[in-house]
């Protein structure tokens, strides 16, 4: 089947789906005062789930991210899995999550069809990750992490956010973790968003910071695939681990962009920046409007920007990435 295409010429194989807003850490850089309900409208239920993944599914994409906030608050989290899983056309079912309840649940996300994990984790110390998240549950993240690479999941990646004099001194610590793990650690440069523009001044730093330290240690650039994500990732023959740097204020960042988001009450992003979504809810109601959500989306697509606009020193209209679905 043919791939979604832009007016870009980029190809469109997957969506990336928050299922909730809602996130049981308080981010420095993102949520800091914790989540709160707004009042606003519920979130997409199962049913609009199937809805939706049925459509995109008949556009060729064949990989669904499922992320948040926090998708593990979600009690129907694994039937929403197993729904995803049962479309025709899905083959692989991704989860972007803090991690804290991975050892809890893998085994049955894993029974419903899950395939790949991303999992968040800004330090390998136990008090800075407590520092940076609000949460003491470092122990519980690098359990699940180690019992996803036991039970064989194919692609394990962790995101770390780089912070400026918060967790940029780790990258030895980090190395010597990566030696016998074969995961991807990604290094992801911090994102102005809304809310944190005063915290992003205290602590962005570019990630050639990193790229400089790791080529002085030998890393070396990985070939890229035709449907990589956004990072770049380096490999070196002594680490079973790779490196991957995620640098959104780099020239060219957006020319590959394959993402298409849709937010946890239904609205399709076509950038993690910049535009208002637009509702796909009114053609969420039954199964009989698929065809029409189709086109629908297709002529959306029309629209997706060449690039976000950062670089200018703007922020664009989302808060704080829980409330797209990062
Ligand atoms: P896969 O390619 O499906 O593995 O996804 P990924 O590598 O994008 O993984 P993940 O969902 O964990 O995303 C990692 C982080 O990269 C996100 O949380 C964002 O911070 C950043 N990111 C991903 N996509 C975009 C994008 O379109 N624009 C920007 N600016 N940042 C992005
Ligand atoms: N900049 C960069 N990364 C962010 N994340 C959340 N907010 C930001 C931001 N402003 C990261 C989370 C998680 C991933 C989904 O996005 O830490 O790893
Ligand atoms: Fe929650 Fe992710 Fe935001 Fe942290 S970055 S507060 S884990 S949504």
């Amino acid at each position: 089947m043919t791939l979604l295409a832009d007016r870009h010429g980029r190809t469109f194989p997957y969506l990336r789906l928050s299922l909730t807003e809602a996130c049981n850490y308080r981010c420095s850089y993102c949520l800091p005062d914790g989540w709160r309900a707004d009042g606003g409208p519920r979130f997409l239920d199962a049913d609009e789930v199937r809805r939706l993944v049925s459509a995109f599914a008949g556009l060729g994409m064949w990989k669904i991210r499922l992320t948040g906030g926090e998708p593990s608050l979600r009690k129907d989290l694994t039937a929403i899995i197993a729904t995803v899983a049962a479309t025709p056309g899905v083959r692989k079912i991704a989860l972007t999550t803090n991690g804290c309840r991975l050892s809890r649940h893998l085994p049955r996300w894993r029974a419903a069809g899950l395939t790949a994990l991303n999992v968040s984790l800004d330090s390998l110390d136990r008090e800075r990750f407590r520092a940076i998240t609000g949460r003491d549950r470092h122990d519980d993240v690098l359990a699940g992490v180690d019992q996803a690479l036991a039970m064989g999941f194919d692609a394990v990646k962790l995101n770390a956010v780089l912070l400026r004099g918060i967790n940029d001194d780790e990258l030895p610590r980090w190395l010597d973790w990566l030696r016998d793990r074969p995961l991807a650690l990604r290094f992801i440069e911090l994102m102005r968003t809304g809310d944190n523009g005063e915290y992003f001044e205290r602590h962005h730093l570019g990630a050639d910071v990193i790229e400089d330290r790791l080529r002085a240690a030998g890393w070396t650039p990985c070939p890229r695939a035709p449907d990589a994500g956004p990072a770049r990732e380096y490999s070196h023959p002594d680490y079973a681990g790779r490196i991957g740097l995620i640098a959104p204020y780099s020239k060219d960042f957006c020319v590959g962009c394959n993402r298409l988001r849709v937010t946890a009450r239904g609205d399709l992003r076509l950038c993690l920046f910049g535009d208002f979504g637009v509702p796909l809810r009114p053609l969420l109601r039954e199964d009989g409007q698929r065809d029409e959500l189709m086109q629908r989306i297709r002529a959306l697509l029309g629209h997706k920007a060449a690039g976000h606009f950062l670089h200018e020193g703007k922020t664009g209209i989302t808060p704080h990435l829980a409330s797209v679905g990062g």
